[in-house]
């Protein structure tokens, strides 16, 4: 059972450790936790699957609206199901990682996500994690958040994550591909990832994950949460 409570926004780049830091603060304080970012690469995910022309803006903006995402609270994070279909170990391969700011750049295609996400922050306190949240999805979100490291810490991050789950790929191309996809969700025309006027800067480099949770704690307890 999630409380009522205030909104949580936290934004920022690939890897930067907003998932883990975003869940476990909401773990901590009770709180609904949403990662936007998984909804985007479980469309990719049946996207890829169902071979569809990822140039063809109308075929995912028609998918967007025709698919069902949920996110349920699960012992290890969020169990992610798309049309029924638990794609949770799924949308973190590669294949998908490559694809989803293609996917993720379309104005159809965030439409519905974002009236999800909305819809979801509704009625309860929450923490949701992405890149347009602070200035798009909960523009009055007490606490806004915008969380960043060092492009190397980054990729370290995702490395070791990665490792972990046994995918084959190196340093040196992850750290390539987390650059690759900053430029793009940093470029495009739709919602692209900038900090927020109003959200707080938070540089993780060299910060442990505690550190990150603590900080990110003492902000909302200041803002009534
Ligand atoms: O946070 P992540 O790496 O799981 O996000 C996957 C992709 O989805 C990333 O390329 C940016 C995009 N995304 C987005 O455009 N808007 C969001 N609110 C969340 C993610």
């Amino acid at each position: 059972m999630t409380k009522a409570g205030i909104q949580v926004a936290i934004d920022g780049p690939a890897g930067a450790g907003k998932s883990t830091v975003a869940r476990e603060v909401a773990r901590r304080l009770d709180y609904l936790y949403i990662d936007t970012g998984a909804m985007y690469r479980a469309l990719t995910w049946l996207a890829l699957q169902k071979d569809i022309d990822l140039n063809d803006e109308s075929a995912l903006s028609l998918l967007a609206e025709a698919t069902d995402i949920r996110l349920l609270p699960a012992l290890e994070g969020l169990k992610v199901l798309i049309n029924g279909q638990d794609v949770t170990d799924a949308i973190r391969l590669p294949e998908v990682s490559r694809h989803v700011s293609q996917v993720a750049a379309v104005a159809g295609v965030r439409v519905p996500m974002v009236r999800l996400q909305q819809r979801l922050a509704e009625e309860c306190g929450v923490v949701m994690d992405g890149r347009d949240i602070c200035a798009y999805v909960l523009p009055r979100a007490e606490v806004k958040i915008f969380l960043t490291a060092s492009i190397e810490e980054r990729a370290r991050r995702r490395y070791l994550e990665m490792s972990a789950k046994g995918v084959d790929i190196t340093l040196e191309q992850l750290q390539a591909d987390i650059a690759q996809r900053d430029k793009e969700d940093e470029c495009r025309d739709v919602a692209p990832l900038v900090k927020a006027e109003d959200a707080q800067l938070l540089d993780t480099t060299g910060m442990d994950r505690e550190a990150v949770v603590q900080q990110v704690l003492q902000m909302v307890h200041k803002a009534g949460g």
